[in-house]
């Protein structure tokens, strides 16, 4: 494979959305920051400067970081943060994936305003596995735009144990859209040729909401997430959760009537949270045909969405998501498990602090847990701890089942308080993993976009209500799971996930609602050296940012 070199700047720039005008951390200036594109087996150098006064991280979502954790990104997981005036080069392989990732800072909610496309293509000369070759290939990035500074937003929630206060608009590649007061030139445009195929890739960069999209008059066709090839099938809905993407394919077809018309593309949350804890509003942007109409005022035709909580579509969309299982792209499920896993997970509280108010609930302080674990984020990263073996850093007793199960579709338990801790999971290299995922539904059901650094993950099976062991194992779908890296748990339900721990390394696992992950709903699992020489971590790079 080819060396893509790429430089990352990481410097303010003014940027005006809903009439506020702020300056923003951004990569070179750019929002939505710039495009990787690299083919798959390529080798991708990235340095990246920080000229801000926020530390800064940058993480590879998705990207597998075979052998190569210390390019991972997760502040203190992997490394500790760039700091001002200093520059760190992640270097990884592309290795097995090709679709569409995306690239995000990985430290507070800095990720706000910092993330932007990673175009994986297939090998040179090997061509998509479906049969239709994109005239275009157009990313369409879903983002949160705040009149108000993130950072502030997100210390005051934790200050005071209240939740933070929601985005003021949702953004399709950095712009709002006109459904948005101040917002009409700022319109995501897409001009299409009418009879000619698509390929837009999504991306959900939101911090804390799943989206629905769909696009008027016209149906999609879904061929890969999380830059894995998933068996065709058509919708006209799309749900994505923060941390995934989808390729889709879209025929440009006008309408039979009025072939200049213009058409809408929408994207709403699926919010299962508490009303009023979610942004409800809707993002557009337009399709539009060229050439242009003639006529003045031309027919805006706009798609219909699921209701806000439509978890019915949730659950019968991500059933419908199969691996492609074909020779060409086999779909390498584990059989057999050698260590399995049950992890509630879910929102909590802790105690509020003498002396202090909290706007919690019931005057506590939210939180959010696994296993009733709360976890607290470490000062030296973990995977030097790991690697230096520094004493003190984390435990391993992270738990392998909730302490005190309950019935988590029934009357939540009257004590909602967490235990907090830095616990991890070890694993030895190569052992098959099996993790169920339970929502708790302690203060009420919602879905959780769990994201697993390090690997791809099969989702073998989902249900609503408690995960049953004696009868819900025998359903599972062991020949074509779907393969990705984040997975919706479902809202009042659980879903089990499998994968080989066959990357040495430290590796984080979360919800990728960013205001989950800041109230402690992580963990991180440590895979152990292989004996073989290809079967060990790499040593760190010279210029590793230290504590
Ligand atoms: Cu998208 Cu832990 O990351």
């Amino acid at each position: 494979g080819a060396t893509r070199y790429y430089t990352f700047n990481v410097t303010l720039q003014k940027v005006t959305r809903l009439c506020t005008t702020r300056a923003i951390p951004t990569v070179n200036g750019k929002f939505p920051g710039p495009k990787i594109v690299t083919r798959e087996g390529d080798r991708v150098v990235v340095k990246v400067v920080n000229s801000v006064k926020d530390n800064i991280t940058i993480h590879w979502h998705g990207v597998r970081q075979l052998r190569t954790g210390w390019s991972d990104g997760p502040a203190y997981v992997t490394q500790c943060p760039i700091r001002t005036g200093q520059s760190y080069v992640y270097n990884f392989t592309i290795t097995g994936q090709r679709g569409t990732l995306f690239w995000h800072a990985h430290v507070s909610w800095m990720r706000a305003t910092l993330y932007g496309p990673i175009i994986i293509l297939p090998k040179r000369g090997v061509p998509y596995p479906f049969p239709v070759k994109p005239y275009k290939e157009v990313p369409i990035i879903f983002g949160e735009w705040f009149n108000a500074d993130p950072e502030a937003i997100i210390a005051q929630a934790l200050k005071t144990g209240a939740g933070p206060n929601i985005s003021d608009a949702f953004t399709i590649n950095g712009l709002p859209g006109p459904l948005y007061n101040c917002s009409s030139k700022d319109t995501f445009k897409l001009k299409v040729l009418p009879g000619k195929w698509y390929l837009l890739r999504l991306i959900n960069a939101a911090l804390n909401d799943e989206l629905f999209f769909s696009i008027a008059n016209h149906t999609l066709t879904v061929v890969d997430v999380d830059a894995a090839y998933v068996k065709p099938f058509h919708t006209d809905v799309v749900l994505i959760t923060p941390g995934q993407t989808t390729n889709v394919l879209l025929r440009a077809e006008p309408d039979a009537g009025c072939p200049a018309a213009t058409h809408l593309m929408l994207a709403r949350p699926y919010g299962t949270g508490q009303p009023g804890t979610f942004d409800n509003t809707t993002v557009a942007a337009v399709l539009e045909y060229a050439p242009p109409g003639h006529i003045k005022s031309l027919p805006l035709f706009r798609p219909s969405l699921p209701a806000l909580n439509d978890t019915a579509f949730a659950a019968n969309y991500s059933a419908r998501l199969r691996s492609l299982a074909t020779p060409d792209y086999p779909a390498n499920v584990p059989r057999g498990v050698d260590r399995s896993f049950f992890f509630a997970v879910g929102l909590g509280t802790n105690p509020c602090p003498a002396n202090q108010t909290c706007q919690g609930p019931n005057g506590s302080m939210f939180t959010a847990s696994m296993n009733n674990v709360s976890f607290d984020m470490p000062t030296t990263a973990l995977l030097q701890a790991h690697y230096n073996n520094i004493a003190g850093v984390y435990t391993t007793d992270f738990p392998v089942a909730p302490l005190e199960p309950f019935n988590y579709t029934g009357t939540p338990p009257n004590n909602t308080n967490v235990s907090n801790g830095t616990k991890v999971v070890v694993l030895q290299y190569n052992t098959s993993v099996e993790v169920v995922l339970q929502d708790t539904s302690i203060l009420g059901a919602e879905s959780h976009p769990l994201h697993l650094h390090g690997f791809d993950f099969f989702v073998v099976g989902q249900g609503f209500g408690n995960y049953d062991s004696s009868k819900d194992p025998a359903k599972f779908n062991l020949v074509d799971p779907v393969q990705r890296n984040t997975v919706g748990v479902p809202a009042g339900g659980w879903v089990a996930i499998r994968f080989f721990a066959d990357n040495p390394g430290v590796w984080f696992m979360h919800c990728h609602l960013e205001v989950h992950t800041s109230w402690g709903l992580k963990m991180a699992w440590v895979v152990n050296d292989g004996p073989l020489p290809e079967q060990k971590l790499m040593p760190p790079p010279a210029d590793l940012p230290m504590c």
